[in-house]
Order: C-alpha cells, then structure tokens, then sequence
C-alpha cells in the first residue's frame, strides 16, 4: 500500500483530483468508481476546476457510485444521485450515458443490485475505485460483518452510520434505513483502490483498518489484500498510522 499524507483537508483533495487526473489522462476510456460522503467534496471540486481549466477531458469516462439509499427519489436533495450530480455529474459536464448509480426506487432492490453488479462487469471492470471509509471501517454502506466475497446487494445500515449521515437530514428519523451498495467483492475486483480519509475522527479506524489484522469488524481492513491501494490522508487521519 502507499500512503501519501497531506497537511490539511484542502492539499488532500488536491492529491486525490491529482492521482484521478493522472489515471484520466493515461487511459481517457477509463471506468471509475466513486463515492460520495463528505471527504470527497474536495476531490470534486478540484475535478471540476480542472475540466474548466482544460488540464482533463472526461468526456469519455465511465463512472460507477458505490451505493444509494433505498427509497429516496434521485429529486431528493439527500439522494446520492443529487449529490453526484451537483458536485461532479454537471460541474464536469458528464452526459447521462457516462454515469451510473444504483436506482434506490427499484421495486426489487435485490434485482437492482444483481443488475447492477453485471453492468460493471459488462463494462470490463473498475480501473480505478475511490473510497471514503466510515466511522466503523465501512467501505460503500458495506457494514461490519459484510463477507468479502459480497457482490452489490441491498444492505441494512447500522444505527452508527444512520446517526453519521443524520447530519445531512432534517434528523435522524428521515435517514433511510436500506441502501443498495456495491460488495466488498465487487471493490476488491477494482485494479486499483484509491482510499480517502480525513479529520481526527477517523484516525483510529483508518490505523486499525491498515495495521491489524484483516477483519469483517472493520471491512476496510479487506484493502490489505489487494495488491494496488493509495491512501491519501490529512495529518489527523494519518495520525495514528
Ligand atoms: C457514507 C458513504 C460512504 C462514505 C462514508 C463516510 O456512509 N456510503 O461511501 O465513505 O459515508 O463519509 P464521510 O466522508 O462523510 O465521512
């Protein structure tokens, strides 16, 4: 694994739109997987400038997101689909043909999710899937005790992460409480990993993540087995590493 530390959150994002840039610009075609969640905004942001300043053409990128809630319409501002689409979607000028996301309306989550797990295959497999990791080790909403062998499936989420994401919502009560995401096995199929973590509250899960032994309690630990992983950090996440 690499591990790359940055001062703050705002030269993390620069690094992180970097290392995308890089990958972009070596194969155009390329297929990525992205997440959302609040440390990636940066790394967005960053993206968007450098569509505008002409330093990147995405104009041929394939993107796949990690997961969505269940039952949020894609109008809903807290729907994965919004946020994608305000923060890279339409700031990067990506057509609809370029992006996909699991549909959280689908009658049968479970057939939505198969469905979905297929279209990544058919599109010949992620190149390059960037991560942010929850408070509990999650990778997607894959939560603890998820197998690594999980393909995208529909997952119930723990009240830890409800009350994490809450802040997002009016309250609690209006966080969903299923939400289809891409498996651990899924994640781990991507030829590279690129994992984001920033501020002093992930910093003993991202050290327990990297440094113990691989474990279902933390399903980030999963990344150890995979042979391309960089980990950008701030100061604070990296502290305990
Ligand atoms: C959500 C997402 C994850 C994300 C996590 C951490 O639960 N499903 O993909 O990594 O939150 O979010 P944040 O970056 O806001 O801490």
């Amino acid at each position: 694994m690499e591990l790359i530390i940055c001062r703050t959150p705002e030269e993390a994002a620069q690094a992180a739109a970097q290392f995308v840039i890089d990958r972009v610009n070596a194969k155009p075609g390329i297929i990525l997987g992205l997440p959302t969640g609040g440390t990636p905004l940066g790394m967005y942001a960053e993206l968007a400038k450098a569509v505008c300043e002409k330093r990147v053409d995405m104009s041929k990128i394939t993107t796949f997101n990690l997961d969505e809630y269940c039952g949020l319409p894609v109008s809903d501002p807290q729907s994965y689909y919004t946020f994608m689409n305000t923060n890279f979607y339409v700031p990067c000028g990506l057509s609809a043909t370029q992006t996909n996301i699991p549909n959280g309306e689908a009658a049968d989550p479970d057939a939505e999710a198969l469905a979905y797990d297929n279209a990544i295959r058919a599109a010949g497999g992620l190149d390059l899937q960037v991560l942010g990791i929850g408070h509990n080790g999650h990778i997607g909403f894959n939560e603890p005790g998820t197998s690594p062998d999980s393909r995208t499936h529909a997952v119930w989420l723990t009240e830890q992460t409800r009350q994490a994401n809450a802040r997002f919502f009016a309250g609690l009560a209006d966080v969903p409480t299923r939400a289809i995401s891409m498996g651990i096995g899924t994640i781990l199929e991507a030829r590279e990993i690129l994992l984001l973590a920033n501020g002093a509250d992930k910093a003993d899960t991202l050290a327990t993540a990297l440094r113990d032994p691989v474990t279902p309690d933390n399903p980030a630990s999963f990344l150890q087995r995979h042979p391309n992983v960089t980990i950008i950090a701030d100061l604070k996440a990296a502290a305990r590493l």
